[in-house]
């Protein structure tokens, strides 16, 4: 069997453990595709970096001449921003290779056209690696769930700031502090502001609803609130209430299902709450539906090899898909849900 080639957009936190795994994993990765996987170029900003284990041969600073090629199965964008990576992956998909993404900012700003250019060339778009780092959630949404109706989506999505107010928290640390720690751990965007301002989240919250309720959910929709105004001060004060502090991501369908509401804001959360416990760049996401009752998913939910096993379980369902002629589930059978950005807001859970 021919080998699957595979460029890679991207070679930071995300993209240098996507090359890695796929070198020591790439027996495993073969049996599991049914056939071997090749790295056939990495579009990087910075040519001179040094970049452990992988072939500078293949190293390019010209992404679009990559995606490009023709020759190239699937494209991994692990860039992040919203250009060039929207123009390389529309590029990429006219030059028939499928994508996998763990853009999130722009999955919530372009999630439609991007859809609708992969469908148009018959390819897949997947991006499991958007949304909570390694935690399975939209492929449990839209497909383990595709039969029952989810209610309501509520959790922790952004690292970032878990690992800042559990920081603050359980030591006292501030909060600049805690947030050049979490930037240190490779947790945080390249700017901060998206994390700690809750745009991060809001872009993730976005996504989710939009899956969970099959309709099209963006950024802009997303009431948002982020975390820099919270104080030492607010943390003693849930103490006193048996509380701590988490930044929530919440979806929810309102007027009897006929609307969804998205939003993102700090809340206090009981102790005894499973959310609670959620600690450093951990995250968690509870799904509530009518025949399931409700999930939680809980996990690594940022960080480099994280985010890299999600990327790389995409790579897996999108090469079988080449194989197989198959694309993955594609998003015509939305209904158009109005959305509010602002539901009720519980500010205690
Ligand atoms: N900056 C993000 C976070 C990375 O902290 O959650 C994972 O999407």
């Amino acid at each position: 069997t021919r080998p699957l080639k595979v460029a890679l957009l991207g070679c930071g936190v995300v993209g240098s453990e996507v090359a890695r795994i796929m070198t020591t994993h790439a027996d495993d990765l073969a049996a599991r595709i049914g056939a071997p996987v090749e790295l056939a170029g990495v579009a990087v900003r910075r040519p001179s970096k040094v970049r452990e284990g992988i072939d500078p041969a293949l190293i390019t600073t010209d992404a679009t001449a990559l995606v490009k090629r023709g020759d190239i199965d699937v494209v991994v964008e692990v860039i992040g921003g919203i250009e060039p990576a929207r123009t390389l992956i529309t590029t990429a998909f006219e030059h028939g290779a499928s994508v996998v993404s763990a853009n999130k900012a722009l999955l919530a700003q372009d999630g439609a056209a991007l859809h609708a250019a992969a469908e148009a060339n018959g390819r897949d778009l997947y991006y499991e690696a958007a949304v909570a780092g390694a935690i399975p959630l939209i492929r449990p949404l839209r497909e383990s769930l595709a039969g029952d109706k989810v209610n309501r989506v509520l959790g922790i999505v952004n690292g970032t700031t878990n690992f800042i107010l559990d920081k603050m928290d359980s030591t006292g640390a501030g909060y600049q502090e805690a947030l050049d720690e979490a930037t240190a751990l490779g947790y945080a965007e390249a700017d901060p502001t998206a994390d700690v301002e809750g745009f991060d989240a809001a872009a993730k919250a976005a996504i989710l609803a939009g899956i969970a309720f099959h309709t099209r959910v963006r950024l802009d929709d997303v009431y948002r609130e982020g975390m820099t105004e919270v104080t030492a001060a607010d943390f003693a004060s849930a103490r006193e209430m048996g509380c701590t502090i988490k930044l929530l991501a919440i979806c929810e369908r309102a007027g009897d299902g006929a609307s969804v509401t998205a939003r993102v804001h700090p809340a206090m959360i009981p102790l005894s709450h499973p959310l609670a416990s959620v600690r450093g760049a951990y995250n968690a996401v509870f799904v509530e539906s009518d025949a399931s009752g409700q999930l939680m998913f809980y996990g690594p939910g940022a960080g480099g090899s994280p985010t890299a096993s999600a990327v790389l379980g995409d790579l897996v369902a999108v090469c079988r898909n080449r194989l197989s002629g198959a694309t993955g589930p594609g998003e015509s059978a939305y209904a158009a849900l109005p959305v509010s950005g602002m539901g009720e807001v519980v500010t205690r859970y």
